[in-house]
């Protein structure tokens, strides 16, 4: 049944331009949106940008002009970006906008009327960067004073009159919020840290400064400014200014928001809209960390990656498809140009666009329009194998994009797309022709089949890469998807039904669309990107924390543990050459019923069928989360049985200070053929 689907991404704030971080959660928002629209849903996709606080006053004096001319300026580089990447969101809120302002006030007074606003004095530590206040607790220590784990900047001393908001009368509240509705925070493994978080106490939050003056003024108290966390949430809902989408999307809602930002969102956010008498939105889903060829994107590093720059090269579909094709969304996940290229080819030019080029080809050849009549199907034994793996294929998109798990969708997309390569090398039309009218049938028959195919695909293919599902369908002589717009309900185009049927006469045409990038050209691409020296140089400093279970910002390296035991008994090559260590590809992965610790997990090893791999990750880790990550296995220890479940190898993976909770897995640091040998 179709329903409203209302998307969110955070607001931008603007004291940096665009990069593809920001470019990142917009893209996956974006797919989001389209995937609900083509089943039908009336989908409201919200973007926007966060105006005000203290760094943005900062950085505009910095400047030498005023807060407003400085974020009206920035602002627009923000509202120009979705469309640079093929992203059509509804709206765009700014958060020194009146209807924006006119909902914070309001919010306000609910939640003052409820009793759960005070006066005082607020004494403590702040950061600006994370515009967040901290306790000394939280900071690290160097020479009496505290820095931001974050930022690495001294945090400031505050000392001012301040609302205060009784977060810690919500406390219950919360619990019950995140134990009945299990999915509110996902992944996992991030609901289990803000429980804990939870769990270990909270505490009245300043609600309201007054050493500066860039904010939307509380209520009533024009000597004070609006909180800019309390500002910059109530995005959500000021969007829905007009009472029939507020009934209509509120609370439909899904935040997605990068890791860092997770505690606003799953524990102050529910909590003014408690404290309101608001309903909480149906969900927040908090995706990973973006790292540029393993190390964090920054300034000083001159490593960020310019989203538009990309895009001219590489075409915003292709970038849509790396970005959400390479990263398990959820986990940390590394951007390299070198990658991109090696998806580009694997993927794109030698998988799909080889499907679609050989299959036209073969049309053009075989069958050329001129001959007239319908090329119907006369299924045989590997039309029927091909059909249903369109079949589950399909299921596993849907499923996928209904757990937000994108880098799911295109494998199986892709999965699809293998296959349909390995029926045209198996029924071999070309050996066909020779062989009269039988011969006939089969190559009506495997040509209608492997065109049926690409229309399956560039179906699935919609919500990430729109405009090339557009070309093939043209290519394949078919309309356009037209998923529902906003406003609407419609059609579920998800419903494809296998039909191979086509009318000769109009025979696809067409030229290829991923064309092979020869080295030459990858060399210029490269240079036209400016990557060889910037790269270097990022590369020569200290590596990004990539996988960081915290949930922080930027995530720094952790300190090196007191108490590391010492080596154990030495052994010899020979020895240590005994372990069979390969790379594998988790393929997919479960818990295990019963057990808050084990995994069951489908790893490609590269032989003839994926390994079933009982892994006790499962405190650390979603088993979505590790679907399409590369790990490290023991390929030849000893079967065992873990509640009752078989185990064909062991994953490895580092502790941190929290033990069972805290693992990092050991992944190699380029992707590498499933089953490749680690010495
Ligand atoms: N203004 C706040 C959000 C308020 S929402 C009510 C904020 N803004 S931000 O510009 O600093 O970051 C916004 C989002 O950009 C992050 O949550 C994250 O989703 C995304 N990213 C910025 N850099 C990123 C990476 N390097 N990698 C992945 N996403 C990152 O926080």
């Amino acid at each position: 049944m179709p329903g409203a689907f209302y998307i969110t991404t955070p607001i931008y704030y603007v004291n940096d331009v665009p990069h593809l971080g920001h470019a990142y959660t917009t893209i996956a928002a974006d797919a989001l949106a389209r995937y609900h629209r083509m089943r039908g849903d009336d989908v409201r996709f919200l973007t926007g940008t966060d105006e005000h606080g203290q760094k943005i006053e900062r950085a505009a004096a910095e400047k030498g002009v005023t807060p407003q001319q400085f974020v009206d300026q920035v602002s627009e580089t923000f509202r120009s970006l979705p469309a640079v990447l093929a992203c059509e969101p509804n709206d765009f809120i700014r958060t020194t906008e009146a209807r924006h302002k006119k909902v914070v006030h309001e919010l306000w007074e609910k939640c003052r009327a409820n009793g759960f606003i005070s006066e005082g004095t607020y004494a403590g530590l702040y950061c600006v960067g994370c515009e967040a206040y901290y306790t000394e607790k939280e900071l690290e220590a160097k020479d009496g004073a505290f820095f931001c784990p974050i930022h690495k900047t001294k945090v400031e001393k505050v000392e001012e009159p301040s609302f205060f908001f009784d977060l810690d009368k919500l406390e219950g509240q919360l619990l019950e919020l995140y134990e009945k509705n299990p999915k509110f925070i996902q992944p996992e493994s991030r609901r289990n840290e803000v429980i804990s978080f939870v769990k270990g106490g909270l505490q009245k939050l300043s609600l309201s400064r007054t050493s500066f003056k860039w904010g939307i003024s509380v209520p009533g108290a024009d000597k004070h400014v609006v909180y800019v966390w309390f500002d910059a949430l109530t995005n959500y809902l000021s969007a829905l200014e007009n009472a029939a989408d507020r009934a209509k999307y509120w609370p439909e809602s899904v935040h997605l928001i990068g890791k860092d930002i997770l505690r606003f969102h799953a524990i102050y956010w529910p909590a003014f809209l408690m404290a309101a008498g608001i309903p909480v939105p149906k969900q927040v889903f908090a995706h990973g960390w973006l790292n540029v060829n393993g190390h964090k994107m920054s300034k000083s590093l001159r490593n960020t990656v310019e989203p538009k720059k990309l895009v001219e090269v590489f075409t915003a579909d292709v970038v849509r498809f790396y970005l959400l094709r390479e990263v398990a969304f959820g986990l940390d996940g590394d951007f390299s140009h070198e990658q991109l290229f090696a998806r580009y080819k694997a993927d794109l030019a030698d998988n799909l666009g080889n499907l679609l080029n050989r299959s036209l080809g073969l049309c053009a050849k075989l069958r050329p329009a001129s001959g007239g009549g319908t090329l119907t199907a006369v299924d045989g034994p590997l039309e029927t194998k091909l059909a249903d793996v369109a079949r589950s294929s399909l299921a596993t998109v849907i499923g996928a994009w209904d757990e937000i798990a994108p880098h799911k969708a295109l494998e199986a997309a892709l999965a699809l797309g293998r296959a349909g390569n390995k029926y045209i090398d198996e029924a071999a039309p070309w050996n066909e022709g020779k062989k009269g009218e039988e011969g006939r049938v089969r190559v009506d028959t495997i040509l209608a089949t492997a065109l049926e195919t690409l229309r399956w695909i560039a179906t699935m293919l919609w919500p990430v890469m729109p405009s090339v599902s557009d070309r093939i369908h043209e290519q394949l002589g078919l309309a356009k998807l037209a998923p529902t717009p906003s406003g609407k309900s419609g059609a579920d185009l998800w419903q494809l039904i296998w039909s191979p049927s086509w009318d000769a006469a109009k025979l696809p045409v067409g030229t290829p669309i991923f064309p092979k990038i020869e080295p030459d050209r990858q060399a210029a691409i490269l240079k036209e990107l400016g990557v060889d020296a910037a790269l270097a140089e990022a590369n020569a400093a200290t590596p990004a924390a990539a996988a960081s279970p915290d949930g922080t910002k930027g995530a720094p390296a952790p300190k090196k543990s007191k108490e590391i035991a010492p080596p154990a008994a030495e052994i010899t090559y020979e020895e240590f050459s005994r372990l069979d260590l390969r790379i594998g590809l988790v393929v997919s992965g479960e818990r295990v019923p019963k057990s808050d610790k084990l995994l069951k997990l489908m790893v490609d090893l590269g032989e003839s069928s994926p390994r079933q791999i009982v892994a006790g990750i499962g405190k650390s880790f979603a088993p979505e989360a590790l679907v399409g990550q590369q790990v490290v296995v023991v390929a030849n220890l000893k079967p065992a049985k873990l509640m009752g479940l078989e185990s064909r190898g062991m994953i490895f993976a580092a502790s941190g200070e929290a033990g069972e909770s805290d693992l990092a897995l050991l992944m190699p640091g380029k992707p590498r053929a499933p089953g490749t040998r680690v010495k």
